[in-house]
């Protein structure tokens, strides 16, 4: 695994937006992965400069997204369908049709999920998966002590997520309980992947992915298995990184 560490969350985030900004120049169709949360909004912003600026264009890019809410419908300004239009979708010249965000007011959960990763499949593949980490590790929506052989399912959001997602809704009590997520597999399979983490709150989870034993009460830590990760970290989250580990 590569690891940078950068000086600050803006210097992070432009280090990330060129890194997938230079993925899309050398292959203009790509399938990019995509996560949402407070870590890519930076990056998000950079990547739409970028198009602004004519050194993106996504006008063949094909996108799918970690995870969505269930029950949550894409109108809900919670939902990761109206974060991803907020922040990347509604400022870039992707094709709408190329954009696929799990339905989280699906009626079978079941056939949706072999649906997405059917979809996947037939794009070719994940080129680059990009992807936040929770405080306690979790990639996507995969909690700790998620099987490492899980695709795309529905899952329940751990306490610690529900309580660290609260931010993001009018009460604690409104957070969705479940979630549906590519899996760790589903993730794995990705050729490259991008992970980011900014901020001491996101210190421990870093170590862990890095330096830590493999183990699914870490499920970042499945990454060390990955033949082609890089690891963007601002001073804070890589704190407490040894200089090898
Ligand atoms: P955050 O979430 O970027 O909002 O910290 C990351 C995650 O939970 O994967």
């Amino acid at each position: 695994m590569r690891v940078i560490v950068d000086k600050d969350y803006q210097t992070l985030s432009r280090r990330a937006a060129l890194f997938l900004a230079g993925e899309i120049i050398r292959k203009p169709d790509t399938v990019l992965g995509l996560a949402t949360g407070s870590t890519p909004v930076g990056t998000y912003q950079q990547l739409v400069k970028l198009h602004q600026e004519r050194m993106a264009d996504f006008s063949e890019v094909t996108t799918f997204n970690l995870d969505e809410y269930y029950g949550v419908s894409p109108d809900n300004q919670c939902s990761y369908a109206w974060f991803m239009d907020h922040h990347l979708f509604g400022h870039v010249n992707v094709q709408r049709n190329n954009i696929h965000i799990p339905n989280g007011l699906t009626q079978d959960v079941e056939l949706e999920c072999r649906n997405y990763e059917d979809k996947i499949q037939q794009a070719g593949g994940i080129e680059v998966q990009l992807l936040g980490i929770g405080r306690n590790g979790h990639i996507g929506f995969n909690e700790p002590s998620s099987e490492f052989a899980a695709h795309t399912s529905l899952v329940e959001l751990d306490q610690g997520t529900i309580e660290a997602n609260s931010r993001f809704f009018d009460s604690r009590d409104q957070v969705p309980r479940q979630a549906i997520s590519m899996g760790i597999k589903s993730i794995m399979k990705a050729r490259r992947i991008l992970l980011l983490a900014n901020g001491s709150e996101k210190a421990e989870a870093i170590y862990n992915t890095l330096c830590g034993p493999i183990t699914p009460q870490c499920p970042a830590s499945v990454l060390q298995l990955h033949p082609d990760v890089t690891i963007m970290v601002d001073k804070e989250a890589g704190k407490d990184l040894p200089r090898e580990c």
